[in-house]
C-alpha cells in the first residue's frame, strides 16, 4: 500500500517536493509516532490512551521515512458497526488530500458496518463529502471534581458483575462491544446501582489523558446517572476529571455544578454504507461516552 505523491511542503525555509509517502496498517511500533502526532493537534492522549484503541481497532497510518505523519482507526462493533477515530494529520501536510486517503483506508476497513464518529469543525468537511451526516453534538466538561457526598444507593461493582455490565452496554449502546468492555474490565472501576440483587445502572472511570474520564455511564434516566456520577466524584475530590456526553441529554449545567466545565465537543455523524437501507440510529442511553474516539 505505497503511494508517490507530489506534496508541496514547507520544511523550514525550503519547499520539498515528490514526498513519497506510504501508508501501512498501524502497529505497536507506530505507537510513538502516533502519540507524538497527536500531541502535536493539542489531543490529550496518552500511550496507553492509543493503546486501548489501538488494541480493539484497525488502524492505518501515513509514513514519511519513519515518521508517522497521518493516522484513522476504525473501530469494529459486531458485524453492522463502527466507530471511525484517530483521524489526523501532521499539521505541515494538510489540505492536500492526505486526511482523504486515510479515511478511504479505514472506510474500506469499515466495509458494509454503519460507521458513527465525533468531528472537529476542521474534519466536519472531508466526513459530509464522505457521506457521513451530523447527528447531534458531544459536550466536553473537564475540571477539578468539587467535593461532593457519596450517594448511599450507588456501591462498587464485584467482580461477578461483569457480565451484567457488558449486557446492560449492549442494550444502552446499540451495538456489541465486548471487546470494549473486556478492556474495561481490566484499566476501570465500575460504580453500580443494584436492586434485588441485580445492577440496573453503572459507570465507568479511569485513567486518560490529563487526569481521569467518566463513562461510559448507563442509567435509565438522568438522576440516576447524576447520582451515579456523584459517586464516582465523591471518591476523586479535587482531581481532574473528564466527562463527554450528549448536548440533548442536558446534562452540562450540572456537570458545571460538579466543577467540570465546557472545554469544548464535537459533532456526532453516522454513514450508512453504499446499497445499505439507513435504518435509522440505534436507540442510544448512555450518558457518558467512553471517550469521543469510541463512543
Ligand atoms: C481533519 C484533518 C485530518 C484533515 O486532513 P487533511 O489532510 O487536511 O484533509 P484533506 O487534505 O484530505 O482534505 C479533505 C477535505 O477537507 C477540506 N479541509 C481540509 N482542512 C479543512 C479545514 N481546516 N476547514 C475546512 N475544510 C477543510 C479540504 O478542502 C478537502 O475538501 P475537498 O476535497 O472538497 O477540497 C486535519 O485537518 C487534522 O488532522 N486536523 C486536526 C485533527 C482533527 O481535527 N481531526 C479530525 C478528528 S474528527
Amino acid at each position: 500500500m505505497t503511494y508517490r505523491t507530489h506534496l508541496s511542503i514547507r520544511v523550514g525555509n525550503y519547499r520539498m517536493t515528490a514526498q513519497q509517502i506510504t501508508l501501512e496498517a498501524m502497529m505497536p511500533e507506530h505507537l510513538d509516532g502516533a502519540v507524538e502526532l497527536s500531541r502535536q493537534a493539542k489531543w490529550p492522549h496518552r500511550r496507553e490512551d492509543w493503546e486501548l484503541v489501538q488494541s480493539i481497532s484497525q488502524g492505518v497510518v501515513a509514513l514519511v521515512e519513519e515518521r508517522v505523519v497521518g493516522t484513522a482507526m476504525m473501530t469494529p462493533y459486531g458485524d453492522d458497526a463502527a466507530t471511525i477515530n484517530m483521524v489526523i494529520v501532521e499539521a505541515a501536510m494538510r489540505g492536500q488530500g492526505l486526511g482523504r486517503r486515510v479515511m478511504d483506508v479505514a472506510l474500506d476497513k469499515a466495509g458494509e458496518r454503519t460507521c458513527y464518529l465525533v468531528a472537529t469543525q476542521e474534519g466536519l468537511h472531508l466526513y459530509e463529502s464522505l457521506g457521513f451526516i451530523a447527528t447531534g453534538e458531544i459536550v466536553q466538561h473537564q475540571g477539578e471534581a468539587l467535593p461532593v457526598a457519596a450517594p448511599a444507593q450507588v456501591c462498587w461493582a464485584e467482580s461477578g458483575d461483569y457480565k451484567c455490565l457488558a449486557a446492560l452496554d449492549l442494550v444502552a449502546y446499540g451495538h456489541e462491544r465486548s471487546a470494549l468492555m473486556r478492556f474495561l474490565r481490566e484499566s476501570a472501576r465500575f460504580a453500580v446501582v443494584r436492586e434485588e440483587n441485580l445492577v440496573q445502572a453503572f459507570a465507568a472511570i479511569r485513567a486518560f489523558g490529563r487526569g481521569l474520564v467518566i463513562g461510559p455511564v448507563v442509567a435509565r434516566n438522568d438522576i440516576e446517572a447524576k447520582t451515579l456520577i456523584d459517586f464516582l466524584l465523591a471518591h476523586h475530590p479535587g482531581m481532574f476529571v473528564r466527562v463527554d456526553t450528549d448536548k440533548s441529554l442536558k446534562l452540562a449545567e450540572w456537570l458545571t455544578s460538579r466543577g467540570l466545565t465546557h472545554a469544548g465537543g464535537g459533532i456526532t455523524m453516522r454513514r450508512v454504507a453504499d446499497g445499505r437501507k439507513d435504518k435509522g440510529a440505534a436507540p442510544r442511553r448512555t450518558y457518558a461516552l467512553v471517550s469521543q474516539a469510541l463512543g
